[in-house]
């Protein structure tokens, strides 16, 4: 880290960077444990060295000293801590904000804590603008550091000690004493244990701040940030959901396929209530045609980057058992060039309406509530007549009967009008949607949900948002549905871990004012709760978090956020203020994890490649 000579301040450039060239010569370790001598910066330690005769002789050991002079105190209430280092000038220009520290008790605990707060402070009690100040400072060549104090305001996270052999975490009881040294943290286990980072998991990225990667004295030198997947850890996190949120071009679908890629390892499996260990499988709805390249290797991987994934253990590569699902709608073709998969056609046959209780999705969203008992009232006769495999077709024509109407009106059951909007409402939907020329996606069911195995739904050659929405509606809702129910269509379903995908989730899952929008937000706001129980887990993906509906939104554990421009989206995604403030200034491939169930809050660096194909 900052003042040690084995950190490098490089930006990763090429294949390797997500592990950098380190060299495992004893060299550049030797000082990593105790921070390094304060010389070890970039600038030229000797000549600095020779400049401030101040510097008491022999080498020095971490950034700085706890400094009491304006106090010095640990809080319950946090705003009353006062924690601050005096940082040696050496070290100045190398720590940042965020950066990991350690500072020591007398026994043999640690205080583990962020840098929050960096300043300059007056040495000497004099007035900098001043008419002789200014020229004076405008003659040097060089500011002088030593006129000054250099203060790191220290965030505590928590206190690290070992116990039985392993180290152990506990919330900040302790204040350390004046004068204790401060150090950058460098240890892998200690870092791991301050931020309460899991051992194992599901990996996301590797730890970073400021845009720089978290350095160790370890092979490899960088943090993996993994996300618990064990019940014994306190539950698959999977299941309790997660939110990719990011602007267009920040990463989302990169980073997506590289951890959807993870579910579908072959040893990744979770237990079910009859004991069974299920692999999950992973159901993606792709609105720009994009994920089933997740079938395919990535062509640009190199095999030395491929041999570091295999050491951290991430799984990488084209994932065989892909299949894209594709949606039939009438007079548009699929095109898929650009991915091998399988692909196999289905429709949605109009019997969902009545099997999967979704009458909202004949009505798309404009109907009110006045209107929507009358739909149901007349999908209830119309199934009562003509079966459960009445078709869509079979359906306008039923509603052109003036006999139906006049006695619904008589009966004083649907009033004329109402039959009417209703009647415009069922027409208004695109026309090429249901019982089209393919099999119905009720009788998919082991192709659509296959453990271990992945199953994307394109949508992007629809011709109509509305009929994007329609199929995207209809499959997810038949998977939460069967997922949820007592008696469902499909023991498949019910019975396999599934990780439901949903890229630009915020166009189907968002808080309009409508049946259908209410309808949906309801289904998946209960599938949510239950997704630990069900082994359901939600992925959304979205550029604009803010238009996801609250109730799914709170349901969300994991939240990991790529650059975002807009103020809006930043404070909708609603997570812990240091982060946020990172969100708008974050490169391409740069994330924060907010994950309050796995760890501390961190940012992270996800793989500069992506597992598996990804575009091109
Ligand atoms: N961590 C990363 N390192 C390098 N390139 C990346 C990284 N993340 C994304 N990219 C590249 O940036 C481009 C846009 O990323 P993408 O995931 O498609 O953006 P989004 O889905 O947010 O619109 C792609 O070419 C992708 O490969
Ligand atoms: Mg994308």
């Amino acid at each position: 880290m900052a003042g040690a000579p084995h950190v490098r301040r490089m930006s990763d450039s090429g294949d390797l960077g997500d592990f950098t060239d380190y060299v495992g010569d004893g060299d550049d370790d030797a000082s990593a444990g105790d921070g390094g001598d304060d010389a070890g910066d970039e600038a030229d330690p000797e000549t600095e060295f020779e400049r401030y005769g101040t510097e008491p002789a022999g080498a020095d050991r971490g950034l700085g000293t706890v400094s009491v002079s304006q106090g010095l105190r640990v809080s319950q209430d946090g705003d009353e801590t006062r924690l601050r280092a005096f940082i040696t000038t050496g070290n100045r220009d190398s720590v940042r904000l965020g950066s990991y520290l350690l500072v020591p008790y007398p026994d043999d605990e640690t205080l583990f804590c962020s840098i929050a707060a960096l300043e300059y402070a007056q040495e000497f009690q004099s007035d900098d603008a001043t008419e002789i100040h200014a020229r004076r400072q405008m003659r040097r060549e060089e500011f002088e550091e030593r006129d000054y104090k250099f203060m790191a305001e220290l965030e505590p996270v928590a206190v690290i000690y070992e116990e039985g052999g392993e180290l152990k975490r506990r919330m900040t009881d302790r204040v350390p004493k004046p004068g204790a040294l401060a150090r950058e943290a460098a240890d892998e286990e200690q870092i791991k244990t301050g931020l309460k980072i899991p051992g194992d998991g599901v990996f996301l990225g590797h730890l970073s701040v400021g845009g720089e990667k978290v350095r160790t004295a370890a092979e490899p030198p960088t943090v993996d940030y993994r996300v618990k997947d064990e019940y014994a850890d306190g539950d698959p996190l999977v299941f309790r959901h997660t939110l990719v949120a990011g602007g267009t071009g920040s990463g989302k679908t990169h980073a997506s396929k590289n951890v959807l890629r993870q579910y579908l390892d072959a040893e990744r499996t979770y237990p079910m209530d009859d004991g069974r260990e299920v692999s999950p499988a992973v159901v993606q709805f792709d609105p720009q045609d994009e994920y089933a390249q997740m079938h395919d290797d990535n062509p640009g991987m190199s095999e030395e980057f491929a041999r570091k994934l295999d050491r951290e253990g991430i799984a990488h590569g084209g994932h065989d058992d892909t299949i894209a699902l594709v949606p039939v709608e009438d007079g548009v073709s699929y095109g898929g060039e650009n991915h091998r998969a399988e692909q196999v056609r289905f429709t949605i046959p109009f019997s969902v309406v009545d099997e999967y209780d979704m009458p909202w999705l004949v009505a798309g969203g404009g109907l009110n509530d006045n209107q929507y008992p009358a739909l149901l009232t007349l999908l209830d006769r119309f199934f009562g007549d003509y079966g459960s495999d009445g078709t869509y077709q079979e359906f306008l024509t039923y509603l052109d009967n003036p006999g139906l109407k006049e006695e619904l009106d008589e009966s004083g059951r649907v009033h004329e009008a109402t039959f009417d909007a209703v009647k415009r409402r069922v027409r208004g939907i695109p026309n090429g949607i249901f019982d089209q020329d393919a099999r119905p996606i009720t009788e998919l069911d082991h192709v659509l949900v296959r453990p271990g195995g992945l199953t994307v739904v394109p949508t992007y050659h629809l011709s109509t948002s509305r009929a994007k929405e329609m199929f995207v509606l209809a499959v997810s809702s038949l998977l939460v549905d069967d997922k949820l129910s007592n008696s469902p269509q499909s023991q498949r379903i019910k019975e396999t871990p599934l990780v439901l995908g949903m890229d630009e989730a915020h166009n189907f899952l968002s808080e309009a004012d409508t049946v259908q929008a209410r309808k949906v937000v309801q289904k998946f706001t209960e599938a949510a709760k239950q997704g630990r129980k069900e082994r359901l887990g939600l992925f959304l993906i979205t550029q604009d978090p803010q238009d996801i509906a609250e109730p799914v939104f709170k349901q969300v554990n994991t939240k990991v956020v790529l650059n975002l421009g807009d103020e809006d989206a930043i404070s909708s995604v609603n997570i812990p203020s240091e982060l946020a403030q990172k969100v708008p200034y974050m490169e391409k491939g740069q994330m924060v994890v907010y994950s309050p169930d796995n760890s501390e809050p961190v940012e992270l660096i996800g793989l500069s490649e992506c597992v598996t194909r990804h575009g091109g």
